[in-house]
């Protein structure tokens, strides 16, 4: 693949598991429990892809997809003054749409694909990739319904990554209770179908002292390790 472009998550150790930051033209999975920190991962890889290329960015806009209403600009200014960057700058940049239901959802990459044609889109965020799936397609009846829609929603992700030479962030939660189809209380939403669409896959989990480890899981080019990250006031850290 030609001209990818690669973000800083503003850890070195991050970066440098996911072979020196993450991939445009790819999806990344990001998965854990609540409070395990995919939020405020998506909210640093916001403020940083506002950044020039020079300083690990990609000089470009963002769109995020909130599907919890979790957005909270306050944060991303104590990011963007932790950078040392003008916060209202970055907001600016920053372009969120909250998603009512999965069909909603689905839309907003349509909408993202025309937004790009006015704006410089480089990275898109979707948080939670699998929320509203999951409480809208319930019980047996309904899941090959959801794996349908879910497959159709990575590919129109992969093929907006593909399109505008994005990064695509996308975070999932394991399920806490034992799920009629993935039993294992582990594993991420969404099954195989996600699993196969990401191209990248981290799995989060809490360590001591605001600490957090991210494992990759199942690259395609690079080893299963770890990196331990620090989420702080400032954001992202090693
Ligand atoms: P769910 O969406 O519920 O699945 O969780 P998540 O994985 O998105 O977790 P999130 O990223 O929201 O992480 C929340 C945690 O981040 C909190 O429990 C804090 O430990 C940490 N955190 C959030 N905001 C701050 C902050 O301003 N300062 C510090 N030091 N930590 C913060
Ligand atoms: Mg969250």
């Amino acid at each position: 693949r030609k001209g990818i472009n690669r973000l800083s998550s503003g850890s070195k150790a991050f970066d440098e598991l996911m072979g020196g930051g993450l991939e445009s033209q790819s999806i990344i999975e990001f998965f854990g429990e609540f409070g395990s920190g995919k939020t405020q991962i998506c909210f640093q890889l916001a403020v940083n892809a506002t950044r020039p290329v020079e300083e690990g960015g990609l000089n470009g806009d963002v769109f995020i997809i909130d599907t919890e209403n979790t957005f909270r600009p306050e944060r991303i200014v104590q990011m963007a003054v932790a950078l040392d960057l003008d916060p209202e700058e970055v907001l600016k940049k920053i372009h969120v749409a909250r998603a009512f239901n999965s069909h909603h959802q689905m839309l907003l990459v349509e909408k993202a694909n025309e937004l790009a044609h006015e704006m410089n889109v480089k990275l898109l965020i979707v948080d939670s990739l699998t929320a509203h799936f999951r409480a809208e397609y319930v019980g047996r009846g309904s899941l090959a319904e959801r794996q349908q829609n879910l497959n159709k929603h990575m590919h129109d992700l992969l093929r907006f990554a593909d399109l505008h030479n994005a990064v695509i962030a996308v975070t999932n939660q394991v399920s806490s209770k034992p799920d009629a189809f993935f039993g294992d209380p582990t594993r991420p939403i969404g099954g195989h179908i996600v699993g196969h669409a990401a191209t990248y896959r981290l799995y989060l989990r809490k360590s001591k002292g605001g600490k957090r480890i991210a494992r990759l899981i199942d690259s395609p080019n690079l080893p299963e390790a770890e990196a331990v990250i620090t989420v702080s006031e400032e954001g992202v850290r090693d």
